[in-house]
Order: structure tokens, then sequence, then C-alpha cells
């Protein structure tokens, strides 16, 4: 019996063999009880003693050369590895989205002012000039419009809104006081950007209209906040100002957590920075939504929601904030 020639078919046989079935026939074939290898171990025994050592090792080996390929024997075709799934395989971690710095300071400006009973509200971006100047005392014409570089849209008479404060005069269109709402949302103004400016972002808008409110309501209730929002104590400056929607007006200050006060780009080497403008409500404006100014009064406030996400995680450029660098992003 030629044993290189009976191992040469059977490697051939298993290479060709299509499937399972095919693959056990050539089994039983070769190894099998009557198979062509098992008779050759079993003859053996009579050949002469050289010979039977000789053969005997090589039809061993043999046998385990065979039964080794058709254990390795992989009946996949190109089409099959494409699709098959290796469920064995280590998985990918599904690449997760999570919440901009932004959203998640507004979140939570929310929160704590949700705990003091203000109500959020939301209101359009392009927004007509009646809500986002008439009505908020600053008539056409008026100089005081030159506070807001404003990207007017081709339609005549709407804009890109310069900030939330029309807000205030589209909730006190429709509902009544007592009233205490936050308006969250972003604002567009026409100007060279730097580390603190940016063509685009994000304000707080903050009004509550009673019977008897004053400023020092204001001030408490910013005080509140602030330690609620940085978990300690801070300084605010509340320095007098103007607002054509406001009289009167002020400016609030903090100092500034990015530099601890020092000066930095952020403050534009200040020490403080600029929070929030407000003041007590205009009569004008309680006028232009048909409340009587004799019987109602209040406070509002306009708040940078972007300076609060700097000052919170100190970061020292604006621009990073919309940049979509996930360097940046990853970190919060
Ligand atoms: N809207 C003002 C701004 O664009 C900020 C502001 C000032 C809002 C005084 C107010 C306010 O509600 O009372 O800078």
């Amino acid at each position: 019996m030629d044993l290189k020639d009976l191992k040469n078919r059977a490697e051939k046989e298993i290479s060709l063999a299509q499937n399972l079935e095919a693959l056990n026939e050539i089994s039983k074939k070769y190894l099998g009880k009557k198979g062509e290898i098992t008779l050759v171990l079993r003859s053996l025994k009579d050949l002469p003693i050289t010979e039977r050592k000789k053969q005997g090792q090589l039809a061993n080996q043999i046998k385990k050369q065979l039964e080794q390929a058709i254990n390795n024997k992989d009946f996949k075709t190109k089409e099959d590895v494409k699709d098959r799934i290796d469920i064995t395989a280590p998985g990918t971690r599904p690449l997760q989205g999570h919440l901009h710095p932004i959203t998640l300071v507004k979140k939570e400006v929310e929160d704590i002012f949700a705990k003091l009973g203000f109500e959020t509200i939301e209101g359009p971006e392009v927004e007509d000039e009646w809500h986002n100047f008439d009505a908020l005392n600053i008539p056409k014409e008026h100089p005081a419009r030159d506070m807001w570089d404003t990207f007017w849209l081709k339609e005549k008479g709407l804009l890109l809104r310069t900030h939330t404060s029309p807000v205030q005069v589209r909730y006190m269109e429709k509902n009544n006081p007592p009233l205490r709402i936050i308006v969250p949302g972003r604002c567009f103004r026409y100007e060279a950007t730097d580390a603190s400016h940016e063509i685009n972002f994000y304000h707080i808008e903050g009004l509550m209209i009673d019977k008897e409110i004053s400023a020092s309501n204001f001030k408490a209730i910013m005080e509140k906040f602030f330690q609620e929002f940085f978990k300690k104590q801070i300084k605010l400056r509340i320095r007098p100002s103007y607002f054509p929607f406001t009289e009167p007006s002020f400016e609030l200050d903090l100092e500034c957590l990015v530099c601890g006060g020092k000066g930095c780009s952020v403050c534009s080497k200040r020490g403080r920075i600029e929070m929030a403008g407000a003041g007590m409500v205009h009569p004008n404006v309680l006028k232009a939504v048909n409340l009587n100014p004799n019987n109602w009064q209040g406070f509002a406030f306009g708040m940078g929601l972007d300076r609060l996400t700097m000052m919170k995680y100190k970061i020292d450029d604006i621009r990073l904030l919309y940049s979509s660098d996930l360097r940046f992003l990853r970190q919060f």
C-alpha cells in the first residue's frame, strides 16, 4: 500500500469537501472502522518487524494529520465571512453622546429657579421688531437701538432676537400677574468675536411681577441663586446702569471665578465680570402689555448663560463653547 498516495488522495478530498456530510463520508472512508488507514494499521502485524515499525510510524503520522485536517476544515466562503457575526468577538462600545456644558448649566439654573417658584418659558429666536424693541420702550430711531447690533432678516420687520427680553413681553401679553418666569434662550448679535463675545450666545431672562416687588427682592433672589449655583458665598456688586426697559437699571457683577479676581482674558483684566443686566420693569413696558403700572411692579434681569458656564467650569474663551471641538467637549 502506498501510504503517500493515500495521504494525497485523502487531503485532496478533504479540501474539496463542500459540507459536513461530505466531510463525514471522507472521515469514514479513511479513518472509520473499515477505513483505509485503519486497515493499514491492522495489517501491520503481517509485516516483518523492521517494516512493521517503519510503516507503523508513517501510518500513525498520516492518521493524525488527516484527523487534524478534518478538524480544521472550514466551509466558509468569502461571502460567509462577510456576513458572519462572530459572537465571541469582544464588543465595540457604541459611541454615546452627552449634554453640552451650556445645556448642563441651563438645566441647573432652571432647577434652582424652580425651587424659588420661577417657571421656565421659551420664545422664538426669529423675533419681530415690536417684541424685540418697541414694546421694550426702544422706539424706532431711538439711539438706544445702537446698544444691540442686530441681524435683520430680509423679510421686513423680522430679526434674530438680540436678547431674551422680548419673551417678557410675549408672556405678559398672555398671562396676568403675579408672575415669576425665567427664559433661557439663544440670542444673536452682529459684532466682532473675542474671548468673551460671540455672535450667538445664550441669555437667561428673569421676570417677577407682583404688587410690591422691589430691588431688594431682586438682590435676595440673585444672592440665593449664585450661592446655590456655585455652592459658596459669592460677592455680588450691583451698580447703576441704563436699559430702556427698566427704571432704575442696574448691572450685576461677580468676582471673576476664572482668575479669582486677579484679571484674565475673560474679565478683560478687570477681576470682575458683568453677569447680568437688570432693573425695575419700566412703566412703559407694562403699559405696552396693558398692565397698569399703578397696580403692578417688578424686576427683570438678563443673565449671560455662557458666562455662567465659563465661571462654573473655568473656561477662558467663549469660542470654545461653539467650536464643536471634541477634545474640549469630552471633558464634560
Ligand atoms: N436684555 C439686556 C441685554 O441684552 C439684558 C437685560 C437688562 C435684561 C435689564 C433685562 C433687564 O430683563 O431688566 O443686555
